[in-house]
């Protein structure tokens, strides 16, 4: 469960320094939902929260244009490849949608590309076609020769997962094309999952006793980017070709008839695929498809519009990450009337009490659903996030009902009350001050400008046992220390047993287990053979990651990629220790480093120096070090590159390279990459646009090179 933001005030408010402070909340906030949704195929929160989220961070970019980070989430599409598959770098970014909710925003957009293109209605009709938007994956196939030579997903868009075996292992996948085609052909769709299919894998592995998908997105995410083909072979998956990327020569010069090519070069189509030639004909399609929804065997999430005509869409071109050519309108999100029964508090790892509606299960768009989450306590007295009435004010009371609401996500909404069916004697909910796990005050903090945390937390944090197992259900979770056999559930029976109440005690446990009589293979469930591949387990990971042991410490706002930017900026969990005890005097050069890490901002650099500030904290980590040694971050050969050492700082758009690129090729020669200008920079690589960065430099005379200035000087 995700905590919910911090109270907002408008973008028009904020002050520069707010403005900073909220774009990193929301780039690590976004980074992280991104990273569920793409990465763990697990999203926590609805894609209209998510949206929102997108929205308030361009609102804000919007009215400080020199405050874009270069990790912003608008310079982002999707996430990083995860380290399991290799890399493949698309010749042709994959790029994302715009959306449109109702036909006005259709009329806009087909306004917009008439209007772009100077084609008045005297120029006869302007041709558009309309396809069903598929719910699944995105991905990119090369066939070199007429045989398939790789297969990547989308990942950030510029750099994709290598998952060739897998998707060799697709029937809708032609390995070999028919026919006369040109020597290279990159074909793009989607792979998505059946209805049929996914309810038949679902039950399949329910009954082997394991976890089932949320979804057919879900399902088909999950079942392709396996590092085992053998398993994705068995998972029923299919692919509709709808784009393409590089082609040594353009079978067609229409959308309709490159679909049409790849159909006779034995890919499959969305026959549903229709060319329209007014907004009402376009619209038409859409309801027609959207009736259809329902017995269309797929997940389908709206109707994608293509210009049709190719010339048009290349003088059309694109807007950072969408093309203008193309837009997605989205169905509506699907909704049903249910009874609130109860209102349920959990409390979750940083002592957030999250409050979960139990729901009578309900069916919303053929998924039973029986819980919702409800954010906090605002959000049930009919308050948002910005302090503006949600559900026109109304507050939510147990026996209420409701309507549900769910947009293509895991997480459902509730979006209304029906007073009218109130219960006589309902009355408005109490929030617990206390925690419900350990009886402990539970408190809304301030923040320094006096405004209130929307989240009550516990303050418990020793003796809360719902923190400590949360707590410890991250430490040994997939990312983290990952220990094979140690779940959720084994956290749960321990932490009750008294036997593991901190992380250090899981790599006591196997010493302590030799001397006491009752032994772990005696205990319910377990057995001679699973209670010593525990401790097979547990011991190997006694020497692990420094990046996945910083992320294990569970610190607020240290997901997984800032525990790497971590990790590789201080080498060795000696100096990051040492670092960030320094760094508890805002005034030290510790501190100043800290910030100055490319991607750490100051939300991050006081989360981590209050961790390290706290004696229990320090306290357990000694006894975890104990046990456990974190391995050095790999080493960066500088060899005797000229940026060895410097402090280097890019600024304004790069045409040669994304940011992440840059950085990853500064960081080879040796360099460290910084996000501000100050004193200690020693060169700037300057793009077109760049502002405020590159005036500091000039200020301060620093060193101010282009782009093609720095590959020369780094000899690349
Ligand atoms: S065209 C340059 N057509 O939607 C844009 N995309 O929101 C090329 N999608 O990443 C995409 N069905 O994964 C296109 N018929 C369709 C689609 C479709 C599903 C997905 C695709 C894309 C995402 C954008």
């Amino acid at each position: 469960m995700t905590e919910a933001p911090s109270a907002q005030i408008s973008v028009e408010q904020l002050t520069i320094e707010e403005a900073q402070a909220e774009l990193e909340r929301l780039a690590v906030e976004i980074a992280e939902h991104d990273k569920r949704y793409h990465g763990e195929d697990a999203p926590v929160i609805s894609d209209a929260d998510y949206d929102a989220l997108r929205r308030r961070n361009d609102a804000i970019e919007a009215r400080f244009p020199e405050l874009v980070r270069s990790d912003s989430p608008s310079r982002r599409v999707g996430i990083e490849p995860s380290e399991g598959f290799g890399k493949i770098t698309h010749k042709v970014p994959m790029l994302s949608l715009d959306n449109a909710f109702d036909d006005g925003d259709v009329r806009d957009f087909v306004g917009r590309v008439r209007r772009f293109l100077k084609f008045d209605p005297l120029m006869g009709a302007l041709a558009v076609t309309a396809e069903p938007k598929i719910d699944g994956l995105s991905l990119s196939l090369r066939y070199e020769g007429g045989k398939l030579v790789s297969a990547a997903t989308r990942g950030d868009g510029s750099v994709g997962e290598n998952v060739t075996a897998n998707a060799r292992t697709i029937s809708d996948i032609p390995q070999e094309l028919k026919g006369d085609v040109p020597d290279v052909v990159e074909v793009r769709g989607e792979v998505y999952m059946a209805h049929a299919d996914f309810q038949a894998l679902n039950a399949r592995m329910e009954a082997n006793g394991g976890k089932t998908f949320a979804n057919p997105r879900n399902a088909a995410a999950g079942s392709l980017r396996q590092l085992n083909p053998e398993i994705t072979a068995s998972r029923p998956l299919k692919f509709f070709a709808y784009a393409w990327g590089e082609l040594s020569e353009m079978p067609a010069d229409t959308q309709m008839g490159m679909v049409h090519a790849f159909e006779s070069w034995g890919f499959v189509i969305n026959e549903r695929m229709q060319r329209c030639e007014s907004v009402d004909e376009l619209i038409a399609v859409y309801h027609g498809i959207e009736e259809e929804r329902a017995t269309l065997g797929y997940d389908i999430d709206g109707v994608v519009y293509k210009v049709d005509r190719l010339d048009l869409q290349t003088r059309l071109g694109f807007v950072s990450r969408s093309p203008r050519w193309a837009i997605a309108h989205k169905f509506p999100a699907e909704q049903a009337f249910t009874i609130l029964n109860d209102i349920e508090i959990q409390v979750g790892r940083t002592g957030a009490l999250t409050p979960v509606a139990k729901l009578e299960p309900v069916t919303v768009g053929g998924v039973v659903v029986s819980n919702a989450t409800l954010h906090n306590e605002d959000y049930i007295k009919g308050i948002g996030q910005d302090g503006e009435p949600i559900r026109q004010g109304k507050d939510l009371r147990i026996g209420d009902t409701v309507k549900i609401q769910r947009a293509g996500d895991v997480i459902p909404q509730i979006v209304d009350v029906d007073l009218d069916k109130r219960p006589d004697g309902a009355v408005p909910f109490e929030f617990p001050t206390t925690c419900p796990a350990c009886g402990s005050h539970a408190v809304r903090e301030e923040n320094a400008k006096g405004r209130v945390d929307a989240v009550r937390r516990c303050t418990g944090a020793l003796i809360c046992p719902a923190q400590a197992t949360e707590k410890l259900k991250h430490f040994v979770s997939r990312n983290a220390f990952d220990i094979e056999g140690f779940g959720d559930k084994q956290v749960d029976a321990f932490y009750a047993a008294d036997l593991v109440k901190t992380p250090a005690d899981i790599f006591t446990l196997e010493a302590r287990d030799r001397q006491t009589l009752t032994k772990l293979r005696n205990r319910e469930g377990w057995g001679a053979v699973s209670a010593r591949n525990l401790f097979e387990a547990i011991n190997d990971r006694r020497s692990i990651d420094l990046n996945r042991f910083i992320f294990a410490l569970g610190i607020r706002h240290v997901g997984e990629g800032n525990a790497k930017l971590l990790a590789r900026a201080y080498g060795s969990w000696g100096a990051f220790y040492d670092a960030m005890i320094g760094a508890g005097d805002h005034g030290s050069p510790e501190w100043a480093e800290l910030n100055d890490i490319d991607g750490i901002g100051s939300i991050v650099a006081e989360a981590v120096t209050e961790f390290f500030a706290e004696d229990h904290n320090r306290e357990q980590l000694a006894a975890l070090l104990a046990e456990v040694t974190p391995k050095d971050a790999e080493k960066i050969d500088a060899g005797d590159s000229p940026v060895a050492g410097k402090t280097v700082v890019f600024t304004g758009s790069l045409e040669r390279m994304t940011r992440d690129e840059a950085k990853a090729m500064a960081e080879r020669f040796g360099a460290k990459v910084a996000g501000s200008v100050s004193k200690k920079t020693d060169l700037v690589v300057a793009g077109p646009g760049a502002g405020s960065k590159l005036k500091k430099a000039e200020e301060l005379n620093v060193e101010v090179i282009s782009e093609d200035g720095w590959f020369e000087l780094v000899g690349a």
